[in-house]
């Protein structure tokens, strides 16, 4: 076979997906609030990895309502001042050094929470989207280290300006993600195009 690729070893591979703060409620009543980006749909369903000595893992296990909140790119110094915190005490071996315990993940980050509707944890005001969910199944990943988790959404609560008018659709020209890839913070670039499912371009399409 040839080929101009190289063969390497990465040390993650975080090829690009949106970044997520994820509300749960810890033992005591408070709440937490964890960024993470290994995410993903499936119909109503969002599958979330998540590292098992995580705070938001424990909690998750034990206490199954979350927000799924996503915040948009100039968001993400807000989601960085997360970064380096863990809402468990004490800090797992693996964090040391790197993380710091941080009881007060909201005020830390300089972020709103406002009350949900259907859960226990409360939304971040300032994020576009905002999916109130339930986590009907937690388990080991095969190498033990992470939890998978699938969330049932329960309710989608998203900012007006990104909602085409009239309609339950999410504007895809209005609405852009937060992508964390390789670790790096990045927005959308202009549209390219669109699949021939796409409902809003449909609409645009009848309006035309
Ligand atoms: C942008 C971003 C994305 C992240 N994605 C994940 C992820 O998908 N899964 C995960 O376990 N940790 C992820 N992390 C690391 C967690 O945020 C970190 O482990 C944090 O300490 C968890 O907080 P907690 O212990 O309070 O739950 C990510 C961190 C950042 C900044």
């Amino acid at each position: 076979m040839t080929t101009d690729h190289l063969t390497i070893t990465p040390s993650v591979l975080y090829f690009g997906t949106p970044v997520a703060l994820l509300s749960t409620e810890n033992e005591d009543g408070s709440f937490n609030l964890a960024p993470m980006s290994s995410a993903w749909a499936l119909g109503r369903t969002i599958v979330l990895g998540l590292g098992k000595d995580s705070q938001t893992a424990h909690n998750l296990a034990a206490r199954p309502d979350l927000v799924i909140n996503l915040p948009e790119p100039a968001q993400w110094p807000a989601v960085e001042r997360l970064a380096p915190l863990t809402g468990r005490d004490p800090v797992p071996a693996r964090k040391q050094g790197a993380f710091r315990y941080e009881p007060a993940k909201f005020e830390a980050a300089g972020l709103r929470p406002e009350p949900s509707e259907t859960v226990r944890p409360p939304r971040v005001a300032s994020c576009p989207i905002q999916l109130e969910a339930r986590a009907a199944r937690v388990r080991l990943d095969v190498t033990g280290e992470f939890q998978v988790i699938e969330a049932h959404v329960l309710r989608v609560h998203a900012d007006p300006r990104i909602v085409v008018p009239g309609t339950q659709h999410i504007d895809p020209a209005a609405w852009s993600p937060l992508i964390y890839n390789f670790r790096h913070y990045f927005g959308l670039g202009r549209e390219l195009g669109h699949t021939f499912r796409s409902e809003t371009a449909r609409l645009s399409a009848r309006g035309a």
